[in-house]
């Protein structure tokens, strides 16, 4: 699958059918969240991968009661050194790639920003001196999922100064 193509097919899945993912699919996923770049390549990332169902049951309320989250393959929660530079892009990149590699596999995924850290950091165990920047949900997609807008490219890119409208050549 073209890159191109996997950006046109990703959109947030919140239903998810009861599927393991098989090994060879998890290194390439891994690989995907490894090969991202960073700031210096300081590479200040770890990844929570959460299969176990009880986990993911008491993961339910400490994301605000986003049920779907019990039904995913893994919850994944992307945990950092807060004193670094770049702790939030470093992670967002790694899980921007995650995200497109699972669609070229053919699993979907939805990030999840509402999430209480305490109780994120205390059912996962994650230290006190961390910091969960983002977390996500991964597995295979059930049902139908219908994208959602985006304003026009018009509305938000220019050129050379700011609110100097880009135009395509082809306008
Ligand atoms: C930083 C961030 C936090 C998000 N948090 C949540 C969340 O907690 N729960 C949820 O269902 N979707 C969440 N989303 C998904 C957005 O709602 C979704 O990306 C947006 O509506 C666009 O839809 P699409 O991903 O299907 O293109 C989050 C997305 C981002 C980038």
């Amino acid at each position: 699958m073209q890159v191109q193509k996997a950006i046109q097919k990703r959109l947030s899945i919140r239903q998810y059918a009861d599927a393991s993912i098989p090994d060879e699919h998890m290194d390439i996923l891994f690989k995907a969240l490894q090969l991202a770049p960073s700031g210096n390549n300081l590479q200040n990332w770890e990844f929570v991968f959460v299969k176990d169902s009880d986990l993911k049951q008491r993961l339910v309320p400490a994301c605000f009661n986003q049920r779907f989250i019990k039904d995913c393959a893994y919850f994944i929660a992307g945990v950092a050194d807060p004193n670094l530079k770049w702790h939030m892009v470093d992670i967002t990149i790694s899980f921007s790639h995650f995200t497109l590699q699972a669609v070229e596999l053919g699993y979907g995924s939805c990030w999840i920003g509402a999430f209480d850290e305490n109780q994120v950091k205390q059912v996962l165990k994650i230290p006190e001196d961390k910091m969960v920047v983002i977390c996500m949900t991964f597995g295979m997609p059930k049902g139908k999922h219908v994208p959602r807008g985006r304003k026009a490219v018009e509305e938000f890119i220019y050129l050379n100064q700011f609110g100097s409208h880009f135009k395509s050549s082809g306008e």
